[in-house]
């Protein structure tokens, strides 16, 4: 199985690693991210949102569904961040569609608990973040299926974070 991983041991670095992937995000990319509450699931996309150029705060969608930002300089224009640990049952038919439409016009999707609508999703990158501990995060990116052509560059990319900042 094709998965890349990556340790950070602090926000900053979980910012790095964002950082690079959004580098290397095309139009339509989704990513589903997985980890307990409190793992950095926002976080890292609060990383991506200022990589694409956004000065906005990020904040869980918890309560909104999804949160939209415009994105500046890039072959697409807008970041959808989802949160789907209240929508529950109901994600499919509440969210999925608008998600849909929004990938289909070149948007880049985030979408945290995204486990009721990952079937739908696919192709996507999964993130699994792991706590190690208090400050300590595993990250392990895995394309689904296989084959996410920018794989390699970010290999690279985060391994010179992992160099510089471990
Ligand atoms: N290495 C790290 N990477 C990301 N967040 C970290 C790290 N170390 C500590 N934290 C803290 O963990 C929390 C992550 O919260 P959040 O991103 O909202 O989690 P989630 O969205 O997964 O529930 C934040 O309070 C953040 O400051
Ligand atoms: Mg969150």
């Amino acid at each position: 199985m094709e998965v890349l991983r990556a340790e950070s041991n602090s926000l900053a670095a979980t910012r790095a690693l964002a950082a690079a992937l959004a580098e290397v995000l095309r139009p339509g990319d989704a990513i589903c991210l997985e980890g307990d509450l409190g793992a950095g699931k926002t976080a890292f996309v609060a990383g991506l949102v200022a990589a694409l150029g956004s000065d906005a705060e990020v904040t869980s969608p918890t309560f909104t569904l999804e949160n939209r930002y415009r994105v500046e300089g890039r072959d697409f224009d807008l970041f959808l961040h989802c949160d789907l640990y209240r929508p529950g049952e109901d994600a499919r038919r509440d969210l999925l569609p608008s998600m849909l439409e929004a990938r289909d016009e070149g948007a880049v999707l985030a979408v945290e608990w995204a486990a009721p609508v990952e079937e739908f999703l696919r192709p996507l990158l999964r993130l699994k973040i792991e706590v190690v501990d208090e400050r300590q995060r595993r990250f392990g990116l895995e394309p689904v299926p296989a084959g996410w052509p920018a794989f390699a560059d970010l290999a690279r990319e985060w391994e010179k974070i992992r160099g510089g900042s471990a």
